[in-house]
């Protein structure tokens, strides 16, 4: 089974497309999930909820998407600085005010967590456990420097061992480790990287018959100037665009 993973699109249909355009390319993909956030900060969140549905991609519930269908006060974002917090509640109201009926119902069913047996669960074989920060909640980073007591905590928490595989995303950022025989695989975003590569991320996982695990972490270009346009013809903060435009690494602003 070869499975295509792709996390924190955050309204950016353009990036997305690109990616569901890279993976029919692929043709030896047999199923794509994603695994939440699919919107903040980007002007399509409306779109983007729409072809995950209209392609059949079930994904599990990001910050955003349970915050947003929940109405709670904030998105649960962190902040580094006061602009960014000023910026963060800017994106939040826009979301809020912009989603439809439809799309705060699809964020609302959206499971907190997904599991898959690439070999079928009627013999034993690797668990893939799909969730969008960690098997504890969906705000907390789980950045590449977390020490392996962190990983195998989390791996404790969602009942993984030796041979199994955790996929998250929330960070924004793509790692992957292997601890204890475990997979640990951030996938980045496709909407929103902030590693310094303006490219949309994803991640394709393949499990062989005998259950071993092999990852790709994929980059793919995408219509960056369409979505730069949408952001600042729309109520969003231009700072956006220039975010997305340097992969999310710009000098502080004073
Ligand atoms: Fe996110």
């Amino acid at each position: 089974m070869k499975y295509a993973l792709l996390s924190d699109v955050h309204g950016n249909l353009p990036a997305l497309d690109a990616v569901l355009g890279e993976i029919a390319r692929r043709s030896d993909v047999d199923a794509v999930f994603h695994l939440g956030d699919l919107v903040g900060y980007g002007p399509w969140p409306n779109e983007v909820v729409g072809r995950l549905r209209e392609a059949g991609i079930r994904g599990v519930s990001g910050n955003y998407d349970s915050t947003v269908a929940t109405r709670y006060k904030h998105c649960g974002c962190r902040y580094e600085d006061p602009r960014q917090e000023a910026l963060s509640h800017e994106s939040f109201a826009w979301t809020c005010a912009h989603v439809s009926d439809a799309t705060r119902a699809a964020l609302a069913q959206l499971p907190f967590r997904l599991d898959l047996r690439p070999l079928g669960g009627h013999i034993a074989g690797p668990t893939l456990t799909l969730v969008h920060g960690t098997p504890l909640n969906n705000t907390t980073y789980w950045t590449v420097d977390r020490p392996d007591t962190f990983c195998l905590k989390m791996a404790d928490a969602a009942g993984a061992r030796a041979g199994d595989l955790i996929a998250f995303g929330h960070t924004h950022k793509p790692w992957h480790r292997v601890v204890n025989g475990m997979h640990f695989v951030n996938t980045g975003s496709v909407g929103r990287p902030k590693d310094g590569d303006w490219r949309a991320g994803f991640v394709l996982i393949h499990v062989d018959a005998s259950g071993a695990i092999a990852l790709e972490l994929v980059r793919v270009e995408y219509d960056l100037a369409r979505t730069m346009h949408a952001i600042i013809a729309s109520d969003l903060p231009d700072d956006f665009a220039e975010y997305l435009k340097h992969g999310g690494q710009m000098a502080p602003i004073p």
